[in-house]
């Protein structure tokens, strides 16, 4: 019998207000550093989760189609891996468009396939939930609004079957060489031995392309940045004037990550209230808002060996832009 969609679905989450005072310590923190930065994470709440929907689908962001066209690939060949349906637990599910591909295939291997997508974005979790329900008669979701680590404290805790966590769109680049990981580690320790990873990393390539696929031409990636800026004024009582920044995209080779920032335009003062802090900015300084990791196949796996994993499994598209890597842990 198949139940209703509404019976196949349960929701689970850290409350907002936990995540406010994050919110506040690291921008309170990275303001008044030496060198000024916001950490990226905080850029997606529910309008940048909407802007990064539309990165996706950009001329100049190759990285969802190449890792969409390994996942059509290689899906079968994914669930044959398995005995029986690991829970697909996925870091950061957003729309969850690509995973479909998964769970299509799995659906097709399995009877019961039981989905636990985490992610930050409440509204966007709610409503992709109910999209897969209806489009898979048998699926299962569990989901979990709050950070990762959260997410995986509630998975360690409540889910008993073995899991293959999937953490796509090489979000592993987000984070520091030394945060990656401490995270990977962390993740480890809460993983069985028939526990897997499924991680989609970007690889090196010339940076002119790194550039672009960062700054495209509509601006949409210049908008998803500012949203950390407009996410102060919405939430901390903010003043900032966006419009007074400018959005810079650079690529480092020696850490062989891409760079963004916002650069002040002129000398301000930004007000932020709910901090009672006032910001000085001199023309040309920069906040460092994001990183983006590449990576060589040799970066790929010494990382994985630091995070205690070894690699299972490793998959490329077409033109070896993207790869996509089952690790289990070791
Ligand atoms: N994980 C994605 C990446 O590094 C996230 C991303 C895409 C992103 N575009 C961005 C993060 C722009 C910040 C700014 O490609």
């Amino acid at each position: 019998m198949i139940q209703q969609a509404s019976q196949r679905l349960a929701l689970h989450g850290t409350d907002a207000k936990s995540d406010l005072d994050d919110f506040a310590s690291d921008v309170r923190a990275g303001l008044t550093s030496e060198k000024k930065r916001l950490s990226c994470r905080f850029i997606y709440d529910d309008a940048g989760s909407d802007i990064f929907e539309a990165i996706c689908d950009l001329p100049e962001y190759y990285l969802t189609r190449a890792e969409r066209e390994i996942l059509e690939r290689r899906a079968q060949e994914f669930s044959q891996r398995f005995d029986e349906s690991p829970t697909i637990v996925e870091l950061g599910s957003g729309s969850s468009t690509k995973t479909r591909v998964l769970l299509n295939a799995l659906s097709d291997t399995f009877d019961d396939v039981h989905y636990v997508p985490i992610d930050i974005s409440t509204e966007m979790l709610a409503s992709t939930a109910r999209d897969l329900l209806d489009a898979f008669p048998k699926l299962k979701v569990t989901a979990f609004a709050g950070e990762y680590n959260d997410g995986l404290r509630f998975v360690h805790d409540e889910i008993d079957e073995p899991t293959c966590t999937l953490w796509l769109g090489s979000s592993v680049g987000n984070l520091s060489r030394e945060d990656a990981i401490k995270f990977l580690r962390s993740m480890r320790d809460t993983m069985d031995g028939h526990d897997r990873l499924l991680a989609g990393m970007d690889l090196k390539k010339d940076p002119e392309v790194l550039i672009q696929a960062y700054n495209d031409r509509a601006g949409v990636t210049e908008s998803f940045n500012r949203n950390i800026l407009l996410r102060i004024n919405r939430e901390l009582g903010g003043d900032f004037d966006p419009d007074q920044f400018e959005y810079k995209v650079t690529y480092n080779e020696d850490l062989g990550r891409v760079e963004m920032y916002q650069v002040s335009r002129m000398n301000q003062n930004v007000h932020i209230r709910d901090l009672d802090m006032t910001v000085s900015f001199e023309e040309g300084e920069p906040i460092h808002t994001e990183n983006s990791h590449k990576y060589s196949l040799e970066d790929i796996d010494t990382l994985a060996a630091q995070g205690g994993y070894s690699r299972e499994v490793q998959w490329f598209d077409d033109l070896d832009r993207f790869s996509l890597n089952l690790f289990k842990p070791v």
